[in-house]
Parts: structure tokens; C-alpha cells; sequence
């Protein structure tokens, strides 16, 4: 429960598009009051203007401002009482080989994947220590776990942003409060740009995929909800890959095509 009334209070970042936006849905459909933070006016709009608008506050910020948070996770408190859930789940993945890397690449990239929601957890954490079943959810990646080229600074923060839902899970364990995250593969949200667009793109990404599809926002949103919820009450420092089955292991026969070799057996000796 939020301090202010018996509705819970889901605090969500980066929640303006793609998994944010379809986390929002989920709490306010689940009965939460929301307050969502993004960086573009224009979609925290749209949200408002949506069917539920009437279930969300608003804060404009930018994640990569980190002196700014924790004053705003206060005002957040004050104007709406401590929030049950935090999903910190605004990133932003910058592209370049590493002699091209700048520092300030690295500082955008680790403030807003990273520090940003450090942030933001210092601010919220003393109120969420008062509430029953406070929950935490870090949106890291796949990235955390197995790297691409020219992501040197998006693999670092993500690989660290699990290593910090590690590290809060055992320190705010006794006060009740559950840290955990999600490590999307995949998913069709605007931050991928044009690339959903590429067939042929796509074509060979889904030899990579055992379930065969590109994710949906609401397939990571599922997730943030379960994690956040009484439903995960014995579970706290984990990170979740959903990926529809790529960290598994490759496919051969989809990612080579079909080769003799795939199919002999050795006859067992007689
Ligand atoms: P998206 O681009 O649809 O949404 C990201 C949201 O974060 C946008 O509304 C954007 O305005 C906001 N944002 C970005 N930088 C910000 C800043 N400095 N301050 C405030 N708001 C900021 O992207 P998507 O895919 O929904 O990403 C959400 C999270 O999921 C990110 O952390 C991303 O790294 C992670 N993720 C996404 C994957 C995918 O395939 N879509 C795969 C793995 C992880």
C-alpha cells in the first residue's frame, strides 16, 4: 500500500514506450495508482490521454540527470506516499565500436542504465521499508549475460545493473524488500528503430529464437508483475532471462541448414 491510500503505488521508469508502457498497463489493470517517469513529454501525454490516464502521475525527467533523482524520488513520496514497487526499466543502448566509444558515451549510457536507478532506490528504499511486500525490479538484459559488438557500454551497465539487484537483494533482505530482475532478449518496442522493418533481419534473428517469434512488451511486462508480486514472495536476487529460448543454445539445423552429419548415428556394436 502506498502511504497515502489503500491503492499500491508502482513508481516505473522509461515508461512512456515499449515494455514500460505495457508495464503501466499491467499495474493499473491490476488495480495500482502509478507514477511514471520518462524523459518525452510528448509520450507521458499520451499515456494521460489514454484509457488509463486516470491511473498515472506523470514526472518528466531525465534518467541521465542523476543529481536530480533522489530529490525527485522525495517529491514523488510526498505528493503520493512511498511507492510498494519499483521497476527501474528506462535504457538506452548507444552503438559504437570502442576506439569510437567517447567517456561521454559511457557516462549516458551508465547513468541511465545504471546510476539512474541507483538513484532513484536511495530515494525510495527508506518509505519502501515501512510497506508490506516492497518489491524492486531492475529491467537489465540478455546483453547482462552474453555481449554483441559495439555494445561495449550497454553490456557493462546491464551486466552491472544485475550485479546490483544481487547486491540489494542481500542488503535490503531484511527489511522485506524483494530485488529481483528481468533480462529481455528480443522485443518489439521503438527501441530498436527501423531494424523490425528488415526482413531479412528478422528472418535470420529467428533462427537464433527456439520459440520462433520476436517478444512482445507484454511477455517482459508479465514478468516485472510477477516478480513484484506476493506470487514471487520467496524470491529475491534472481534475474530472469526471457528470450524465447536463445540463451539455450543454438538450433543448428535452422542457423546452418540441414547437413548429413546432423542425422548419422553409430550403429551400437553387436
Ligand atoms: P523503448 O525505447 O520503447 O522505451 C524506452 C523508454 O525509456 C522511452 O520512453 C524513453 O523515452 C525512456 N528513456 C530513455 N532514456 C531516458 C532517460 N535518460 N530519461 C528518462 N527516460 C528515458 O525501449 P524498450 O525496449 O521498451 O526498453 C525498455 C528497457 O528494456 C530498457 O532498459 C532496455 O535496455 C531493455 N531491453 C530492451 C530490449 C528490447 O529488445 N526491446 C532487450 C533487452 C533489454
Amino acid at each position: 500500500m502506498s502511504g497515502r491510500s489503500n491503492v499500491p503505488l508502482a513508481v516505473v521508469t522509461g515508461a512512456a514506450s515499449g515494455i514500460g508502457k505495457a508495464t503501466v498497463e499491467r499495474f493499473v489493470d491490476e488495480g495500482y495508482s502509478t507514477a511514471v517517469l520518462d524523459r518525452s513529454q510528448e509520450g507521458l501525454d499520451r499515456l494521460k490521454q489514454s484509457k488509463i490516464g486516470p491511473g498515472i502521475h506523470a514526472f518528466p525527467c531525465d534518467l541521465a540527470d542523476v543529481g536530480t533523482l533522489t530529490p525527485l524520488a522525495g517529491r514523488i513520496v510526498e505528493e503520493l506516499g512511498a511507492p510498494r514497487v519499483l521497476v527501474n526499466n528506462a535504457g538506452v543502448c548507444l552503438y559504437a565500436d570502442i576506439t569510437e566509444t567517447t567517456d561521454e558515451m559511457w557516462e549516458v549510457s551508465l547513468n541511465t542504465n545504471l546510476v539512474g536507478a541507483s538513484a532513484l532506490i536511495r530515494g525510495f528504499v527508506p518509505g519502501m521499508k515501512r510497506l508490506e511486500g516492497a518489491a524492486i525490479v531492475n529491467v537489465a538484459s540478455r546483453n547482462a549475460l552474453s555481449s554483441s559488438p559495439r555494445a561495449a557500454t550497454y553490456d557493462a551497465a546491464k551486466a552491472a545493473l544485475l550485479a546490483l539487484t544481487r547486491t540489494l537483494a542481500v542488503e535490503l533482505g531484511g527489511d522485506g524488500i524483494r530485488v529481483n530482475a528481468v533480462l529481455p532478449g528480443f522485443i518489439d518496442t521503438p527501441i530498436h528503430g527501423d531494424l523490425l522493418k528488415d526482413r531479412v533481419f528478422i528472418e535470420n534473428y529467428l533462427k537464433l529464437i527456439p520459440l520462433n517469434r520476436i517478444g512482445r512488451p507484454e511477455d517482459i511486462a508479465n514478468i516485472i508483475f510477477f516478480l513484484a508480486s506476493d506470487r514471487a514472495a520467496f524470491v529475491t536476487g534472481q534475474g530472469i532471462v526471457a528470450d524465447g529460448g536463445q540463451m539455450s543454445g543454438q538450433n543448428y539445423v535452422k542457423v546452418f541448414g540441414e547437413r548429413d552429419s546432423f542425422r548419422v548415428r553409430q550403429e551400437p556394436e553387436t
